[in-house]
């Protein structure tokens, strides 16, 4: 490949950041720098138009956030890092042609901007890329942090598949611990790897590693119960996605399981038929039922339970207190976006 994943400009040494806004300006620096070859231009054109569109760097930044947690940062982190943001980027490429998507990050979804082949090849690309940068790191750690890579990456294949099989499942089928297993493998296992990773090249001991992942996990449980929220009730302006896209393809998110527990006999008819319509009034109808049985309240709640138990193992850490002073930060700036 022309491309060559050895990030020159990084903030690797003694004198580190450590808080998530001067790490994410050190990831950024480095990732724009990365090189992609020029033919055949209409693949690499669609993967510079996904990854030059922004998005918040939760996970690189994370894995930055679990190195500088515990020592000075290290050069193989920014590839690690590079590896995660690659590899989200292309589960959101593919996501968005499985979930019929027509937006992301305020602009049209590449599936839509290019085509959907074209879509299908730039993630198959971002993936081998992923795999490309885990394998120039040079400490001897490599292999248990491409495991932890690899383990988390078939976690949310599978987390997908589980998304999609539950669309296609009647309401009265899926519990809610189906719904926590499957957000769990599509979304929180690859936050809790990246801060892991970030964690084993930073130098931590197993313990500090396996509570940096449960950090991760249930910081990444409490994210996607977020989205779920937010893909109902986000500030159009801000969320950058259709509005009321789960609804659309009957996602069953906690939103919807929960009202139909909540909901009176008159109200679960309401939801199944909701469920069978293609109906233009199909989204503001499930909105309002929604919080008629006040499922919105319920998942304020419920992202305060996870959150709490993120923080818990922050606290377990064996790590100098005034270190994870950045990623408490961070676990409240994520989890109060309103975005
Ligand atoms: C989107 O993740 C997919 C989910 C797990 C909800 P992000 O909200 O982190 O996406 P970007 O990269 O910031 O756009
Ligand atoms: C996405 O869940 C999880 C992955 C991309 C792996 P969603 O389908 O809810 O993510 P968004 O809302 O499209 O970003
Ligand atoms: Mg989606
Ligand atoms: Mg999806
Ligand atoms: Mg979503």
């Amino acid at each position: 490949m022309d491309a060559h994943p050895s990030p020159q400009n990084t903030a690797a040494g003694a004198q580190y950041p450590t808080s998530f806004k001067d790490l994410l300006a050190a990831f950024e620096q480095q990732f724009s720098d990365r090189l992609f070859p020029e033919t055949p231009a209409t693949l690499y054109d669609a993967i510079d138009y996904t990854l030059s569109n922004g998005g918040k760097r939760i996970r690189p930044v994370l894995c930055l956030m679990g190195n500088a947690l515990i020592g000075p940062l290290q050069l193989d982190s920014f590839l690690a890092a590079n590896a995660v943001e690659l590899y989200h980027n292309f589960t959101l490429v593919h996501d968005d042609i499985m979930d019929r998507a027509p937006l992301r990050r305020g602009k049209p979804t590449i599936h839509v901007r290019y085509n959907t082949n074209t879509a299908i090849l730039a993630g198959d690309t971002l993936l081998l890329y992923a795999f490309e940068y885990l394998n120039c790191m040079q400490g001897r750690y490599k292999q248990k942090v491409t495991a932890v890579f690899t383990e988390a990456a078939l976690g949310v294949c599978e987390g997908q598949q589980m998304d999609l099989d539950l669309e296609n499942m009647p309401l009265e089928a899926v519990s809610y611990p189906d719904y926590l297993k499957m957000i769990t493998l599509k979304t929180s296992v690859l936050v809790a790897a990246s801060l892991q990773m970030g964690g084993i090249i930073g130098g931590a001991c197993s313990e500090d590693q396996e509570h940096l992942y449960a950090f991760g996990k249930h910081v990444g449980i409490a994210f996607q119960v977020q989205d779920d929220y937010l893909d109902c009730f986000g500030d159009p302006g801000k969320f950058g996605k259709q509005l009321g896209g789960d609804i659309i393809t009957n996602k069953k998110t906690f939103l919807l399981l929960k009202a139909y527990e909540f909901a009176s006999p008159v109200q679960r008819a309401c939801l199944n038929e909701l469920l069978s319509s293609n109906s233009p009034d199909k989204v503001p109808r499930m909105l309002q039922l929604y919080q008629d049985c006040k499922v919105d309240e319920w998942a304020l709640r419920e992202k305060e339970r996870f959150t709490q138990t993120a923080l818990q193992h922050l606290e377990d850490m064996t790590v100098v207190t005034a270190n994870k002073q950045p990623l408490f930060e961070l676990a409240d700036l994520l989890l109060n976006r309103g975005y």
